[in-house]
């Protein structure tokens, strides 16, 4: 057997493949941007076959960068963007809609009806989620509501669902596996996270047919193996995890109370609760951490859907910096006197407000307000989005009292936001060597179901700081700083907060 893994990363811009040493070490990384589709206000869809040519793509060069061939390779693991749906006809792989991804509204009436209706307290309690268009459910029977004659199809057993990884599995497998794994199926709000198993009542209400879903495994799983004439021979699929959790996995966040934040498009904080599903009162998520050995650890979860994209929006949309990375530098430069606060509410709010009508705002706008200001605004929003969901966290469960935060993304580079991350949370932020986070819980899981990588004890003691920032701000400045923001929430939300 071969000693390097490959890990699949397929998200929510780009697809990536990062081949990993035997000691852990990254050995090749490729990675290739694909189209967004915006077919109509608060629509996002991908095209199934860019996530496909990109993924393949991007696997072969990672091998041939790495000088590594298919026999090389102990095991490959696929990380993804969750919830994102598809549909695809069993017979010839051939999907019937474009995926519709996790950032698209156009299921928030259905949601809203269901919420009227009186739902949501049985479905939070099974699943976890809320009854947001976030997840899965709603898309898929959309996807059989629109596209003519799918739901007979799906009466008749001829339509298969998948997130993106048992979408990827399959293709991989040349159809010969349809499956996921409990991460992924605990963002569909079709499965019963107490239990491990799809929930009829949940596929009644949300009326997708049971014949349409996939088989549910552990993260570290025999997922079967690659079509041979995709990478030049069969490599063994062994790994699973939504990219979040993957991410978790990737800190070695696997005692209960511990915390990781991913800081990419959006955030997602992940905090580890254990054997216990913690129902939330704050309106944040209970999901699915990891499974390993049937065994399942649980996390409660902060989605929050812009965090790079408010830095993305000042250099393409304002054309205040050139580069993402400038907008540390200007902050750090800015009028400490003036008080602008930005929400970024470009797609709404997730949580803990979950409020998907409410649009962006600034307040305290002054005649001396500039790009550094603004630049300044748009990273502590991201500071206090990421506040909002520590006290939400720490309302729920007691463990999150003394939490340190474990952070990664492309955000994390910039010392002036983890620093200020660190004083308006109160709390420590961890940032450690190796970024590639969610690359490398992804692998990690098929190493260790291939027997190449050590448990999880062994792999979190290899886990390395590379710096601390510890709060520094005064308690005075901070809460009066939190008040603001909440203010300003407030006078955003589209319905009382
Ligand atoms: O829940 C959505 C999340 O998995 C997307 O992550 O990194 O692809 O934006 P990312």
């Amino acid at each position: 057997m071969g000693s390097v893994v490959v890990a699949i990363d397929q998200g929510t811009t780009s697809s990536r493949a990062i081949v990993f040493g035997a000691d852990l070490s990254i050995k090749a990384i490729a990675q290739a941007e694909f189209p967004q589709h915006y077919p109509s206000s608060g629509w996002v869809e991908h095209d199934p076959d860019d996530i496909w040519s990109t993924v393949v793509e991007t696997t072969r060069q990672a091998l041939a960068k790495a000088g590594v061939t298919a026999a090389d390779v102990a095991g490959l693991g696929i990380t993804n963007q969750r919830e994102t749906t598809l549909v695809w006809e069993r017979a010839t792989g051939r999907p019937i809609h474009r995926a519709i991804v996790w950032q698209d509204r156009r299921t928030a009436s259905e949601c809203a009806r269901l919420k009227a209706e009186g739902h949501e307290p049985m479905v939070s309690a099974r699943s976890g989620l809320l009854l947001d268009p976030y997840f899965s459910a709603t898309k898929i029977a959309w996807i059989l509501d629109h596209v003519e004659g799918a739901r007979d199809k799906a009466a008749r057993g001829e339509l298969a669902f998948g997130t993106v990884d048992t979408f990827l599995l399959w293709r991989l497998t040349g159809g010969k596996v349809h499956a996921t794994d409990a991460t992924n199926a605990s963002r569909t709000l079709l499965f019963d996270i107490h239990r491990g198993e799809w929930d009829p009542d949940l596929m009644h209400l949300f009326r997708v047919p049971a014949s349409m879903l996939p088989e549910v495994r552990d993260c570290a799983a025999d997922f079967g193996e690659t079509d041979p004439a995709l990478f030049g021979g069969p490599i063994a699929i062994g790994g699973m995890a939504g990219d979040q959790q993957a991410a978790t996995v990737g800190q070695a966040c696997f005692k209960p109370g511990m915390m990781k934040s991913t800081y990419g498009t959006g955030c997602f904080a992940l905090l580890n609760t254990g054997d216990e599903a913690v129902a939330s009162r704050a309106k944040l998520l209970t999901t699915i951490a990891y499974q390993l050995n049937g065994r399942r650890s649980y996390a409660l979860e902060g989605s929050i859907f812009v965090a790079g994209a408010a830095v993305q929006w000042l250099r393409d949309g304002l054309g205040i910096v050139k580069m993402a990375g400038e907008t540390g530098a200007l902050a750090a430069a800015s009028d400490p006197n003036q008080e602008v606060i930005l929400v970024p509410a470009f797609v709404g709010l997730g949580a803990p407000y979950w409020d998907a009508e409410c649009r962006g705002a600034i307040f305290g706008l002054t005649r001396g307000t500039g790009p550094k200001e603004m630049a300044r605004a748009a990273l502590e929003s991201v500071c206090f989005q990421t506040a909002d969901l520590l006290a939400a966290m720490r309302a729920d469960w007691p463990g999150a009292s003394e939490t340190v935060l474990r952070v990664d993304g492309g955000m994390v580079a910039s010392d002036w936001t983890m620093q200020r991350l660190a004083d308006l949370l109160d709390a420590p932020v961890d940032r450690p060597e190796v970024l590639e986070t969610t690359a490398l819980g992804a692998a990690y899981l098929a190493g260790l179901s291939r027997g190449v990588y050590p448990e999880p004890d062994v792999f979190a003691e290899k886990w390395r700081l590379e710096h601390r920032f510890v709060p520094s701000m005064d308690e005075a400045t901070r809460s009066a700083k939190l008040a603001r923001w909440k203010d300003a929430v407030s006078r955003t939300l589209s319905r009382p907060g």
